[in-house]
């Protein structure tokens, strides 16, 4: 069978498909769970620099099969109290990346030191979430902005930084390519598509803080289409989510370009069994393909 790990800006994966931020991930043993049962690897919730309890309720909307929107709000314990869910799966074995959301270059330099010192593999910075007022996405989406918050942190840390950038933008490539000349190491992308949903009995939207992020099926093509222009306009590696749910999903992201994956809704939908399925189905396709390595099939769709 196809060799199923890969490696992204040095950190080496058993396997290609990662835990996305936010699902399933707040405590260590929930992280520990997914690495045991079949996780490449963990990634955090986004951690900010004081606990938040995000938005009231209804924060989140299940749309059949298709999707789901969300506006959780970023609730997180702060970095002061996240650090010994960290060290309970690295304890594990698990490959870990830290995710820290912050609200300028100082404060995500800061969350990255105290990132680094629980032990993570890898940081990813969240400069995407679309719900949150004077984070994610209000700073992902200017390239000026986004490039001085990546130069920060990787003045702050010797860890690899994967930059998460957003789809609601003109040119999510242009905000990869901000990311690597200021020394991002490896791109994720993408986190949700900002949407909305309305009750038409109440006449109002469904969410209670109105607009959310959209994720699973519905964003896939969404997802495919900006790690297709991301890898046409850098070399640094992409990290693809969104809407990945099956073993073919898995593989079209990296034909597209993806060097690794990380799979959100699908474990919310699904149960954390997706890992094992979306591997071993990805393997046989690798071998009916007939790559040896994930490698050989990164970016392939693109040959002329
Ligand atoms: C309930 C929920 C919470 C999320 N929380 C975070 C988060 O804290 N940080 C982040 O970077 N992305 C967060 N995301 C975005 C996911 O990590 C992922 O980028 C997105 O959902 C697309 O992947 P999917 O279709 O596989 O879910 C969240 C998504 C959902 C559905």
């Amino acid at each position: 069978m196809a060799d199923l790990s890969t490696t992204v800006a040095g950190v080496v994966l058993p396997r290609p498909a990662l835990l996305a931020s936010g699902i399933w991930g707040e405590s260590g043993a929930s992280l520990a769970a997914a690495f045991r049962a079949g996780a490449g690897g963990v990634v955090t919730k986004s951690i900010g620099v004081k606990p938040r309890e995000g938005y009231p309720n209804p924060t989140i909307e299940q749309f059949g099969e298709w999707g789901m929107l969300n506006a959780m709000g970023l609730p997180n314990p702060g970095i002061e109290e996240y650090p010994k869910e960290i060290g309970q799966a690295l304890a594990a074995g698990a490959r870990v990346v830290g995710s820290i959301f912050g609200g300028d270059a100082d404060e995500f330099a800061a969350l990255a030191r105290k990132m680094e010192a629980t032990g993570v593999h890898a940081l990813e910075l969240n400069l995407s979430c679309p719900h949150a007022k004077g984070y994610g996405s209000e700073i992902g989406q200017d390239p000026q902005v986004l490039a001085e918050v990546v130069k920060a942190v990787k003045k702050a840390t010797t860890l690899p930084v994967w930059a998460k950038v957003t789809p609601n933008t003109q040119d999510t490539a242009l905000l990869a390519e901000a990311a690597e000349k200021a020394g991002a190491d490896a791109i994720t992308a993408i986190n949700t598509v900002r949407a909305l949903a309305i009750d038409p009995v109440l006449r109002r939207p469904v969410l209670a803080h109105g607009f959310g992020g959209l994720s699973g099926p519905a964003i896939r093509p969404i997802g495919l289409a900006c790690v297709w222009k991301i890898y046409e306009r850098v070399r640094i590696p992409i990290v693809g989510v969104g809407g990945i749910t099956t073993a073919q999903d898995a593989y079209e992201y990296i034909l597209a370009g993806a060097r690794a994956l990380e799979l959100g809704t699908a474990v919310a939908t699904k149960g954390i069994n997706v890992f094992r399925e979306v591997h071993e189905g990805l393997g046989r396709l690798l071998d009916e393909a007939h790559f040896a390595t994930i490698e050989e099939a990164v970016g392939q769709a693109h040959r002329k």
